[in-house]
């Protein structure tokens, strides 16, 4: 029998030819990101079948450089359609043919739009069969969330942070003055640059522009440049055939042994010159390696007043940024630390943590049912690091009251005896929150009540668009979310980790206590019918409790369960005003 194969993947292998490579040999990364490009694109249109345009790209980090001879091996698949763009998720590897040795180059994310004659199309869902795609399906929503605040986030980030202003104490006879770093290039776009509609590929224009940004970091360093990482970024207009592309980048920032380049596009038609529209900006890292491949010296960078110097400043915020995100985002659930210090430049990357983590744990197709008792069921999942266990019910009550009712900490105590008293220490935004909460002395415990300063995020279900009715899709023979048993549609969310906040340390009365992933899923069964599931991966100072419970010597996990069931319906009519609101 045939293995399985995602019905959206599309795979691509290239040989490295002398035409691909840069003086030293190595592939261009502008030439990767063509093949990226197209290969992703391919899957968007299998899935959409219709032309698709890149709306973005995510953060790209290079692992590796690839050399003449060896071959790319692109594999692209749709992780998730929302109503007209879909995430496609590309993974990069090479292989050197004679050796057999294969490397990761990257990982990639991208977003596609489906288009007909320049018009929106609507997009079938995608049906996750394997544990990978349900934990890609359900966490591209979290990413989505991440990208559409994006360029708010870092602009109003950016206004806020304070850049240590070490201009002056530099030396100056190290310095380069940016100016000498400024490129300036333009292109004219011909049919071979664009598909059959005569739109731009998004991967000529990206591989223009890491063209002039790897010529501006090379007037800094006077050597060949590697490019390490291009941050996020967005297309904001379409381009076509025979627009004239200018393309302008300059060396931002130059730090010890990296600097950022600033590559903006504008476009223009022959007969209007001078109306520009601006099609995206990015952001990319440079370093310089040397016979050993070790990162070498760079030299400083003298701003330009004005703009340089603002862009300099921005660029020192953008690395803070970037290491945080890099730590937090991309690194696997089980090695971030608990209680990750908790600041304003990586608050959205916490919160996508805390809400994905808690996805990726329901999504494990290894959960067993280990008992039913009053007709709540616990199921626990045993892997190589963690235990993690979870109680599930179904309540005569609505979903999005239940959501509201336990989105906020401070009711908690009315129904979990685990939790004395709660305090709301800062509202992040609409949908996230940061508590104190203080619990009873525990038996066996050192004789002090406990602490935790949790981070609460709730997310309601990715919806498919105010215009797209289930019955439409229907219609058009597709797959929709009401087709799905549901357990597999997309659930509300409130998920729950700790991280410390330096305005209320550990106290000597208090022992602090962490959770590194727990929280509620909810799920719409029919009208005042929802499934509520509790999830909760044991830490160790928790996990005497969890095996006592889990192994039927305790029944405080039913108990406690059975009071929160007790709370929703007690309060079910409580909330209709906010209701209104959600
Ligand atoms: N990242 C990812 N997706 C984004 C996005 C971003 N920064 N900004 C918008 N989108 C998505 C929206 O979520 C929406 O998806 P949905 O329908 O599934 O909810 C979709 O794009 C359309 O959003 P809308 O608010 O209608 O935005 P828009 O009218 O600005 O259109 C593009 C977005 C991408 C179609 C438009 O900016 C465009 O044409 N860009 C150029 C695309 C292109 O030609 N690329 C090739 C190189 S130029
Ligand atoms: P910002 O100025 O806020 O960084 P822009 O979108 O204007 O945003 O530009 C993005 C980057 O492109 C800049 O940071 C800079 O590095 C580069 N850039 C912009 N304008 C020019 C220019 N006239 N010459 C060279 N590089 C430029």
């Amino acid at each position: 029998m045939e293995p399985y194969r995602n019905p959206t993947e599309v795979q691509m292998s290239q040989l490295v030819l002398p035409c691909h490579t840069n003086h030293r040999g190595e592939l261009s990364v502008g030439q990767l990101l063509k093949w990226i490009d197209t290969a992703a694109c391919l899957s968007a249109e299998r899935h959409a079948g219709c032309p698709c345009v890149t709306a973005s790209m995510d953060d790209i980090y290079f692992e590796h450089t690839i050399r003449t001879g060896q071959v790319v091996n692109i594999k692209a698949k749709v992780n998730r359609a929302f109503n007209t763009s879909m995430e496609v998720g590309i993974q990069v590897t090479s292989e050197d043919l004679c050796s057999e040795k294969q490397w990761s180059v990257c990982k990639a994310l991208a977003t596609f739009v489906a288009q007909r004659d320049s018009s929106k199309v609507k997009l079938k869902q995608i049906l996750p069969l394997t544990e990978e795609e349900k934990v890609e399906y359900s966490v591209a929503a979290e990413r989505r969330r991440m990208r559409l605040v994006y360029t708010e986030t870092i602009q109003d980030l950016l206004a806020k942070s304070i850049i240590q202003d070490d201009l002056e104490s530099r030396d100056c006879s190290m310095k380069v003055p940016a100016e000498k770093t400024r490129v300036e290039s333009v292109e004219l776009v011909l049919p071979p640059h664009a598909n059959h509609q005569g739109n731009t590929f998004g991967g000529q224009i990206m591989a223009w522009m890491e063209n002039v940004a790897t010529i501006a970091a090379s007037r800094l360093c006077r050597a060949h440049p590697t490019l390490k990482t291009i941050e996020m970024f967005h297309f904001r207009g379409p381009s076509q055939v025979g627009d004239r592309l200018v393309l302008k980048a300059i060396v931002n920032n130059a730090f010890k042994n990296s600097m950022e380049v600033g590559v903006c596009v504008e476009a223009y038609r022959q007969e209007m010159e001078s109306c520009r529209r601006h099609l995206n900006s990015a952001f990319m890292t440079f370093v310089v390696l040397d016979g050993e491949d070790q990162p070498m010296t760079l030299p400083w960078i003298q701003p330009q007043r004005g703009d340089g110097e603002r862009r300099y400043r921005e660029a020192s915020a953008r690395k803070k940024m970037r290491l945080d995100r890099k730590y937090i985002v991309s690194c696997k659930q089980a090695e971030v630390p608990l209680s990750v210090p908790w600041d304003p430049s990586n608050q959205v990357y916490l919160s996508y943590n805390n809400v994905s983590s808690l996805k990726m744990l329901m999504a494990k197709d290894t959960w067993v049912l280990t008992s039913e008792i009053n007709k709540i069921k616990l199921y626990t999942l045993e892997d190589d690091k963690f235990l993690s266990f979870h109680l599930e019910m179904t309540v005569h009550t609505d979903t999005t009251q239940a959501f509201l009712l336990l989105s906020d900490l401070r009711r908690r105590p009315e129904w979990d005896k685990h939790y004395k008293s709660v305090e709301l220490i800062q509202q992040v935004d609409d949908d996230d929150a940061i508590y104190h909460v203080i619990s009873p002395v525990l038996p066996g415990a050192d004789g002090k009540p406990g602490d935790f300063i949790i981070l609460a995020s709730r997310r309601k279900p990715c919806d498919s668009g105010p215009d797209f009715s289930a019955s439409e899709l229907c219609d058009f023979g597709q797959v929709t979310c009401l087709d799905w048993a549901p357990g597999e549609r997309d659930p509300y969310v409130v998920a729950l980790r700790s991280v410390t906040l330096p305005t209320h340390p550990e106290t000597p009365e208090r022992t602090r206590g962490e959770t590194l992933c727990s929280g509620f899923c909810l799920w719409r069964e029919g009208d005042q019918q929802t499934k509520v599931s509790y999830y909760n991966q044991a830490t160790t100072s928790f996990l005497n409790y969890v095996t006592t419970n889990v192994a039927g010597l305790s029944s405080e996990f039913i108990t406690t369960f059975k009071a929160c069931e007790r709370f929703l319906l007690d309060n079910k009519s409580e909330l209709a005003l906010s209701l209104q609101n959600l």
